[in-house]
């Protein structure tokens, strides 16, 4: 059979929410044209993030009865360090109740004021718990700064850039390397498994210890497998080892490949780094036979990151993936490609290309999917990761403006999908009416969650007008 279909089907619906267009336009104004600001009742399909928003299948149901809810030593967690040893490698294993708790206890322990970690592309609270800890967090994609990701493994890193930031400043300044499987700010593109040999290789040579950032490995498996010939006839899980045996150690958002709504770990090979770790776990998450799970929670991730390495649900997961981003090629619209599995990420900066960058078009797009038909979106970009000059109170614009239409697991239907590519199609021939966003107040940190924005109602002079204008002030100046 040529169709692919879901492997499964249907037990317990939930219902979706429709809203008029002029009920979405007060909804907009009244969140400041923040959509994470928008409740998620007044949302009709919600491709905010693919995190934590998995369908649990009916097997993980069943082990909610199967959790021990013991302190200590429940045998829930005996099977959730099973199933992680088997599949990764690692031998010590800690439970965290999320992904960024696991960045927190890594960093916390490894990172001092001035260190320099290398990644592909940190991802936002990765960022944050380094430079939060006194890090530079330091981003070498391949191809730096677009990106390209028709070769296949477009989420790369830049070997030759490490290799000169170690020698720039030190090995001793590097206290381990970081990749993140797959590149969710880049576009979800994957790594290939040469790349993190060469990286593995180069940062073993200097002494430095690697860690993956492993929250959808199963996917970037899989793109192993159908983008390179010589890995075309092996079983995704013996990808999945031949990646972890590179490393020292990897952090799991349980809430994206491990199919769980909650949850997340830490697991290493060595002991006593292990030993540290639980040490502010018992702090701050809870005893190391839970970190902050339920028994159940730990049943169901168990389960959950079985379950995401099954081929069937793989094919279908890539196949969904395909389908929205064909049809969005087809209608010209501008897609990084080829599309990744757990998202499809619009180029808003060539979408809306009469917008300026400075006036935020991965935003503008954001508020008009919602507006159009109640479609919940994520700006990756210069909210996210530009920052406003504080002399010229402009936006510094970020090397991209993505728009990512993150793809729940196991949620959306192929007709759900046909209602998002005819929305897109429809903003897509309004682009031209479309306005850009200023940001009128925002936090120090991590700023796109809580910021508000207004519409601009005016263009941002144009480049040769502003080239102008600062010749004309600095011919001024001569004068005085
Ligand atoms: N690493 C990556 C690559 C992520 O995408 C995320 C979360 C985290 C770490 C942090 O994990 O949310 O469990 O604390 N990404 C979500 C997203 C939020 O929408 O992409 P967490």
């Amino acid at each position: 059979m040529r169709t692919v279909i879901e492997p499964f089907r249907t037990k317990v619906v939930e219902p979706i929410h429709f809203t008029t267009r002029s009920k979405r336009r007060g909804l907009l104004e009244e969140a400041g044209y923040n959509l994470f600001a928008i409740k998620a009742e007044d949302v009709t399909i919600d491709l905010l993030t693919d995190s934590g928003t998995s369908a649990m299948s009916s097997n993980q149901w069943a082990e909610l009865m199967r959790g021990d809810e013991s302190y200590a030593g429940c045998s829930s967690f005996y099977r959730f360090e099973a199933t992680i040893r088997s599949i990764f490698g690692y031998r010590h294993v800690i439970p965290v109740h999320q992904g960024r708790a696991a960045e927190r206890i890594l960093f916390g322990a490894l990172v001092h004021s001035g260190h320099y970690i290398p990644s592909n592309t940190h991802f936002d609270t990765t960022r944050a718990n380094i430079e939060s800890r006194g890090g530079i967090a330091t981003d070498l994609p391949v191809g730096n700064d677009s990106i390209d990701a028709r070769a296949g493994f477009g989420g790369n890193i830049d070997i030759e850039g490490v290799r000169r930031l170690i020698e720039r400043v030190g090995a001793k300044s590097v206290p381990f390397g970081m990749i993140t499987l797959t590149n969710n700010s880049a576009g979800g593109q994957p790594v290939s498994l040469e790349n993190l040999e060469s990286y593995s290789r180069l940062l073993e040579d200097a002494g430095i210890p690697l860690f993956i950032d492993a929250a959808r490995y199963a996917e970037n498996a899989w793109l192993i497998r159908r983008r390179s010939v010589e890995h075309r006839d092996r079983p995704v899980s013996e990808i999945a080892r031949s990646i972890f045996a590179l490393a020292d150690g990897c952090l799991m958002s349980a809430k994206k490949d491990g199919l769980s709504n909650i949850g997340g770990f830490i697991a290493v090979k060595e002991k006593h780094l292990a030993e540290r770790l639980k040490e502010d776990l018992i702090l701050s998450e809870g005893f190391p036979t839970y970190g902050g799970l339920t028994g159940r929670d730990l049943e169901c991730i168990a389960t959950g990151l079985e379950e995401a390495l099954e081929e069937p649900y793989l094919l279908y997961r890539e196949r969904s993936s395909a389908y929205l981003a064909d049809h969005l090629i087809q209608a010209g619209i501008p897609i990084i490609e080829p599309a990744g599995l757990h998202a499809i990420y619009l180029d808003a900066r060539a979408f809306l290309d009469n917008i300026e960058p400075e006036h935020l078009p991965g935003q503008a797009l954001t508020v008009e999917l919602y507006l159009e038909a109640g479609i919940r979106s994520c700006e990756i970009g210069t909210v996210m990761f530009g920052r406003t000059d504080e002399r010229s109170n402009q936006e510094i614009p970020h090397k991209h403006d993505l728009v990512r239409l993150a793809l729940p697991r196991r949620v959306y239907s192929q007709s759900h999908y046909d209602y998002i590519i005819e929305a897109i199609e429809n903003v897509y021939r309004k682009r031209k009416s479309i306005r850009g966003y200023k940001i009128i107040s925002q936090s120090a940190r991590l700023r796109h969650f809580t910021c508000r924005f207004s519409p601009v109602t005016d263009r941002l002079p144009s480049r040769n007008h502003r080239f102008m204008a600062s010749a004309r002030h600095a011919q001024e100046k001569q004068g005085a």
